[in-house]
């Protein structure tokens, strides 16, 4: 196969090196007897599946869809200090490599911001404006029960910029707007409090997700593309799916509140990576991975494989967490890794050589 855009891939060789390894870590966590390079490796699980993984990607994509040269420094940046937490080079010299990182794609949206001033740009710059604080919260010795929400509050806001600027095709009103608005207020309140008080802030920030996803499901076109067919129908799937376990992290946190380790924090957490978030990145991997690769992706309805084990897996999981049930929690966390294998093998074996007419990726809509 052929792609338009080789030197693109030892950046995204990164970002799957920090995922691959950050599964790894994260079956350890969960008490499964693997192999682990040194002691305390099970801790770079969260850092290496957001910062490492999510972060590069992003910066990546965001790189691209910029177009200059120095915004590849970013997902650059990023990579290579999660390549070095896996090396085992010291601690702060990786994770500021990583604030630097993030701090240069809170450039590139600057950038960005320059060309469409929008409610959507300023959002998606501030997600990266709040994954910066975050990592140098992390970098600074902030336990990671308390970074992981600025984390998820980044990937939230990233995602409800990228939605709301699709949400455009549905006119959202200035009601809407406001209230959009006013919900990410409330996550942002969440952060602040839970530095001063850990069970209340999480209840406000779990407010946050549950109201974002029933804005995120009310407002976004998915729910009318879900009755077309084909890749456009799948992408649609994905999202609902996506906007309602969004809505069950935040009911766990809200019910929850602070708590920083054990099943009730696994079960608010996956609910939102696993669910949510993974369920985004399957939707938009068919646009995203062709646009970067510069490649071309056949949509086959085995893609509903990965969707719909990611929704069983999720819940033998989530009922393990919730009943105290350690098997179930551990053989659904070990099954959540297959599923992702799966969809890596499964986005990877439906990748073309470039089209000579415009791609499926061009012409998908939501
Ligand atoms: C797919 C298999 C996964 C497994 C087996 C797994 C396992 C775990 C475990 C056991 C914990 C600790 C929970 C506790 O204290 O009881 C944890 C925390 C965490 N996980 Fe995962 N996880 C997985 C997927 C993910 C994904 C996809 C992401 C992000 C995209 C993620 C991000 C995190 C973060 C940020 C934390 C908190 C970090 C910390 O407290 O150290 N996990 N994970």
């Amino acid at each position: 196969m052929v792609v338009r855009h080789p030197q693109r891939l030892p950046l995204l060789a990164l970002g799957m090196l920090a995922l691959l390894t950050g599964l790894w870590a994260g079956l350890a966590r969960l008490g499964w007897d693997v192999p682990l390079p040194r002691s305390g490796f099970s801790s770079l699980h969260g850092p290496l599946m957001v910062s490492g993984f999510l972060g590069t990607l992003i910066s990546l994509e965001r790189a691209v869809a910029l177009g200059k040269p120095w915004a590849y420094a970013a997902p650059l940046l990023t990579g290579i200090g999660s390549a070095g937490l896996i090396a085992g080079v010291p601690l702060a010299p990786a994770q500021w490599l990583i604030v630097a990182g993030s701090v240069g794609l809170v450039a590139i949206f600057g950038a960005i911001i320059l060309r469409h001033p929008a409610l959507y740009t300023f959002t998606m710059g501030g997600g990266a404006i709040v994954w910066a604080a975050g990592n140098l919260l992390w970098c600074i010795g902030w336990p990671l029960f308390l970074v992981v929400f600025w984390w998820m509050a980044f990937l939230l806001v990233t995602i409800a910029g990228e939605r709301l600027e699709l949400a455009r095709l549905q006119q959202v009103t200035g009601a809407a707007q406001a209230m959009f608005l006013l919900l990410m207020g409330i996550l942002l309140a969440g952060l602040i409090v839970l530095g001063w008080s850990f069970d209340t802030g999480v209840r406000i920030f779990g407010a946050g997700l549950a109201g974002l996803a029933l804005w995120l499901g009310r407002h976004d076109i998915a729910r009318r593309t879900v009755r077309q067919t084909g890749l456009t129908r799948f992408m649609a799937v994905c999202l609902l799916t996506g906007y309602a376990w969004l809505g069950i992290s935040g009911l766990f946190a809200m019910w929850s509140g602070g708590v920083p380790a054990g099943p009730q924090y696994d079960a608010m957490l996956h609910a939102f990576f696993l669910g949510f978030v993974f369920a985004m990145i399957f939707a938009h991997a068919p646009v995203i991975f062709p646009a970067v690769l510069g490649a071309r992706m056949l949509y086959r309805p085995l893609f509903y494989a990965h969707l719909l084990l990611l929704q069983a897996t999720l819940v033998v999981r989530l009922a393990g967490d919730a009943a105290g049930w350690g098997v179930g929690r551990q053989v659904g966390g070990l099954l959540n890794a297959a599923t992702l294998l799966l969809f890596l093998v499964n986005t990877v074996s439906a990748l073309r050589s470039p089209p000579e007419r415009p791609s499926i990726a061009a012409r998908a809509t939501s």
